[in-house]
């Protein structure tokens, strides 16, 4: 079992039926109530495991989600507030929120906000929420083609990663995760880049998920409120959530694979801005190009996804800010274009 301590919350990897889930929870919830929030899919696939393997859950009620990114919204939440309003939740009570970067946000916010504030823990069962969304306090939901619009910043008391879970995640749902750890590698650990760029998704190992949640963890830990490092974790965000948000109510595609063709139009722009050479472009790129699917989109539909740049929650003075790679291992924070540089950035999809 690998553990990380942070300020206010520590993280478990490994086997969950050897952590500390159920000590903690006799520990500082003996007299609580316990709610598990679920989706479609983790209730079908991981609810049972989870119930079966502590005593303690056995009388925890279960909220059960529509899955999917479109369901990410504030009328899933009423819902959910009304149903713990039902269950009569208060402060002292806990949430569980198991499954992928979707219940891990929504649940995050909506125990943030219920009651000013419910304790909440996170068990992510999708790659991605492993290695990225249950860490580093950002709770949300999205406000039509803006993504993680309304939210708050709140950690989950505990977080306990174990892969176990990902045996019944689809290989394309996979790479989403993965996508996020290549960004882990680019833009802070050659080594860690060098260790997966050329691996499949099912040859991930645990200490690969290890890597990437300590790389994550200790970026937020530095900078929990995004003043400076860690807006290096917005590689490949800014025209990635853009791209989904776009995306959202036409066809929507997953964020591991928006943030994909994020990092290969950023790692384009750090080209351009001669910040990496050709040889590091051509490396990402064949990575990139590899492993996920691009679209090309049409000039009308570029300007579109430029428009929604230019209200992103880190941008400044109405200009754009890109976190960009200085090298493979290293980024840039702050640097900032004017919606009209990036018409032609586009291009690197194609
Ligand atoms: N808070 C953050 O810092 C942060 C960081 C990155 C991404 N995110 C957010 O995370 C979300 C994407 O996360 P995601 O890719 O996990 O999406 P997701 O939660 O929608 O999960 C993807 C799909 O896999 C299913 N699933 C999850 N676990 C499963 C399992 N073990 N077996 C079978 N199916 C399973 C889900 O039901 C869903 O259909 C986005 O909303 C994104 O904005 C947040």
């Amino acid at each position: 079992m690998q553990h990380l301590q942070g300020t206010s919350y520590f993280i478990e990897i490994g086997d969950i039926t050897q952590s500390s889930l159920e000590t903690y929870i006799a520990k500082h919830y003996q007299q609580a109530k316990i709610v598990i929030i679920v989706d479609e899919n983790t209730h079908d696939f991981c609810l049972e495991y989870l119930l079966t393997s502590f005593d303690c859950l056995k009388d925890a009620e279960v909220i059960l989600l529509p899955a999917g990114e479109e369901n990410k919204v504030m009328e899933v939440c009423f819902q959910v507030w009304e149903a713990l309003t039902e269950y009569g939740i208060g402060r002292n009570d806990l949430i569980l929120n198991l499954g992928g970067g979707v219940v891990t946000d929504m649940g995050g916010f909506i125990a943030s906000v219920y009651k000013r504030g419910v304790d909440f823990i996170h068990i992510p069962t999708s790659l991605l929420g492993m290695v990225d969304a249950s860490i580093g306090g950002k709770t949300g939901i999205d406000l039509g083609v803006y993504k993680n619009q309304l939210g708050v910043f709140n950690h989950p008391k505990a977080i306990f990663i174990d892969p176990i879970f990902l045996a019944t995640l689809p290989d394309d749902e996979k790479r989403n995760g993965y996508a996020e750890m290549l960004k882990h590698g680019l833009i802070a650990d050659k080594g860690h880049w060098e260790r997966i760029k050329d691996k499949t998704v099912e040859q991930i190992t645990i200490q690969d998920i290890a890597d990437s949640v300590g790389i994550k963890f200790s970026i937020v830990e530095q900078d929990p409120n995004e003043k400076n490092s860690r807006k290096t974790l917005n590689f490949g965000h800014t025209i990635g959530h853009a791209i989904e948000g776009y995306l959202l109510e036409r066809e929507p595609i997953s964020h591991g694979y928006a943030v994909a063709m994020g990092m290969l139009v950023e790692a384009g722009i750090s080209l351009d801005e001669q910040k990496i050479t050709e040889i590091e472009f051509d490396e990402i790129k064949s990575v990139i190009c590899k492993n996920f699917k691009q679209i090309a989109f049409e000039k009308e539909e570029i300007a579109i996804i430029v428009a929604i740049m230019r209200n992103d929650k880190k941008n400044e003075l109405n200009k754009i800010n890109f976190s960009l790679l200085n090298k493979i291992g290293s980024c840039e924070i702050n640097c900032f274009f004017e919606g009209k540089q990036l018409i032609q950035k586009f291009n690197y999809l194609n």
